[in-house]
């Protein structure tokens, strides 16, 4: 029996801009995307029947064709039925650590496994960008989950330019178990509260993504300036979400007041994080922030920074 298992790292955001609407719906961003060692487990193997089967060892995780991982596997025998017809089924083992719909990609990362993983148990030798095509079908993250690390993000989140790896960093994280918020909602409230200041001119948001790339945070990214990273963290959906969640702009403050390099909502959130120089100073705030939140439903993690998206360990 053939068979691969994959590291899938989550990802945060260390900006995120809403610049406009685009004609697909969905909103023109610029963001810049750094990938964590918090990361999901997915095994495949070559199973006798021709069908995909999906199973996931956590209660919140669907295992029906609503999962990302399943479709992102019918994408790939929709687009290689000979493959498919050759190799036959496939058994897919999500074990997941990633928190769910967390603002960490968890959904698009085990997506990205599935696409890297069958590429190889199916030996269809498509290149990374490739599978960062067909990433792009099944989720706007998919494509940076595939090729992970630092970078620039642009259009719905999957136009991408690498930057510098900053892997000397950490985070602290943080999330309530029970709550979790929907992507789709966050930007349509976005969009029901501040569309008035969307930049409507194609070519100015076209500038203003340009700009990105002579933006401070990008430079402090080149200088491996942690300090200043933590400064120039930004996120517009903080502006929808946080007002929504007072128990996220709690933590938020509460990480802030440990003497962190910065402290931001990941994404559409709920999940809070706080930059640290060291794994020391994480595991400290770490400590800090459960003696002054004292709340079961809190669940806090400590992650590196990653330089690289998914990873083949078997
Ligand atoms: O691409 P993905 O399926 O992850 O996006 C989830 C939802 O988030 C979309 O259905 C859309 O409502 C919103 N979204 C958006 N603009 C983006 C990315 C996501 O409006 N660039």
């Amino acid at each position: 029996m053939r068979a691969y298992s994959l590291i899938a790292p989550g990802k945060i955001n260390l900006a995120l801009e809403i610049l406009g609407d685009r004609p697909d719906g969905y909103h023109e961003l610029a963001m810049v995307l750094q990938s964590i060692d918090l990361a999901d487990q997915i095994d495949l193997c070559s199973i006798s029947i021709d069908s995909i089967r999906v199973r996931c060892d956590h209660p919140q995780v669907p295992q029906d064709k609503t999962n990302l991982a399943t479709r992102a596997a019918e994408l790939i025998a929709a687009q290689f039925p000979q493959a498919f017809a050759q190799y036959g089924g496939v058994g897919i083992t999500i074990h997941k650590r990633i928190p769910v719909a967390a603002g960490l990609a968890g959904g698009s990362t085990d997506a990205a496994a599935v696409l890297v993983g069958l590429n190889l148990l199916w030996k269809l030798g498509l290149t990374q960008w490739e599978l960062q095509e067909l990433g792009s079908q099944l989720g706007s993250d998919v494509p940076f989950c595939i090729a992970g690390g630092t970078a620039i993000a642009t259009g719905r989140g999957d136009q991408l330019s690498p930057l510098p790896s900053l892997d000397h960093l950490y985070v602290v994280l943080g999330k309530y178990r029970s709550l979790t918020v929907s992507t789709a909602w966050a930007y349509q409230t976005y969009r029901q509260q501040f569309s008035s200041s969307y930049v409507a001119d194609p070519q100015m948001a076209a500038r203003e993504k340009v700009t990105l790339h002579s933006s401070p945070m990008v430079k402090a990214i080149t200088h491996q300036d942690g300090v200043q990273i933590g400064q120039l963290l930004h996120n517009d959906l903080e502006r929808v979400v946080l007002p929504q969640y007072p128990q996220v702009l709690q933590l938020r403050d509460a990480f802030h007041n440990s003497g962190v390099l910065g402290a931001m909502m990941s994404g559409s959130g709920p999940t809070v994080f706080a930059l640290c120089q060291s794994y020391d100073q994480a595991q400290q705030v770490k400590d800090r922030v459960k003696g002054t939140i004292v709340d079961p439903d809190l669940e806090l993690w400590l992650a590196r920074f990653s330089p690289a998206g998914i990873r083949v360990v078997s």
